[in-house]
């Protein structure tokens, strides 16, 4: 696999190695997740259409979705008139991404590359869905966003905390599969456990964001990931 390379802190191998974990993955992935039954879509895509107004207006939008997987938030942005780029470093995610644009009939630009290594292209938004958990150095790449970003450009995360004891133990049917993950990947990934919005929120200060806006009240329970930290935060990049 050729990944373009990592500029900072993260070890290009870890980042290879969480690539090929999402490969093997990628099959399966949709079945996982409420969000992507039409209800769940239309929710997230109300929650899309009214943080990305809250933080940035109504104008059609540059955005950069990084670790795009099978380009559930790409696609959605794409549908609300946004020009959008999904960005994955595993070639088996995005060959599903296209699919699903080509589906709903929109067209996305996807590309394969590291998180941690961003083109630097004055985009008005970065989305990220799910990802800060999976990445090697997740301070790096936010500072990777901050520069691919115009000024007061903002960021969109979405994550929580999904690995503890607590809710393995509910979900005994992903043990096993994540136990191997974990040996695979989880030594190199600072929060593989996941992460809470007290963390998100230093992290954000730390690569030149401002105070983190909470949008999380904006999807109805029933398609939130069931995580007790989940949150979606927007955050403008200052300077
Ligand atoms: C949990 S999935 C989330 C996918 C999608 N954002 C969603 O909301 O369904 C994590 C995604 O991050 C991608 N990813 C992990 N590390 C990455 C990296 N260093 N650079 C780019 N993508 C990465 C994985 O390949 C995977 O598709």
């Amino acid at each position: 696999m050729t990944l373009s390379p990592c500029t900072g802190d993260p070890d290009p191998a870890a980042v290879v190695a969480v690539a090929r974990t999402w490969n093997a993955r990628a099959a399966r992935y949709d079945r996982y997740y409420r969000s992507y039954a039409e209800a769940g879509r239309d929710a997230w895509r109300v929650l899309y259409r009214d943080a990305v107004r809250a933080l940035l207006g109504p104008e059609p939008l540059r955005v950069l979705d990084v670790g795009t997987g099978t380009g559930f938030a790409a696609v959605l942005l794409a549908e609300l008139g946004h020009q959008v780029t999904g960005m994955d470093a595993s070639a088996q995610m995005l060959e599903r991404a296209r699919a699903e644009a080509m589906r709903r009939g929109v067209t996305v630009e996807w590309c394969h590359g590291d998180a941690h290594d961003v083109p630097i292209a004055d985009y008005d938004l970065v989305t990220c869905r799910y990802v800060l958990w999976t990445l090697p150095a997740p301070g790096a790449a936010l500072s990777a966003w901050a520069r691919a970003l115009r000024p007061s450009g903002a960021v969109l995360v979405a994550d929580g905390r999904w690995h503890t004891a607590r809710q393995l133990l509910r979900s005994p049917r992903l043990i096993p599969g994540a136990v191997r993950d974990y040996l695979a990947m989880g030594h190199t990934l600072p929060y593989w456990r996941g992460i809470t919005a007290t963390q998100m929120a230093a992290l954000l200060r730390s690569a030149g964001f401002g105070a983190p806006r909470p949008f999380e009240h904006l999807l109805p329970g029933r398609v939130r990931r069931d995580s007790r930290d989940f949150f979606v935060v927007g955050a403008q990049r200052e300077g």
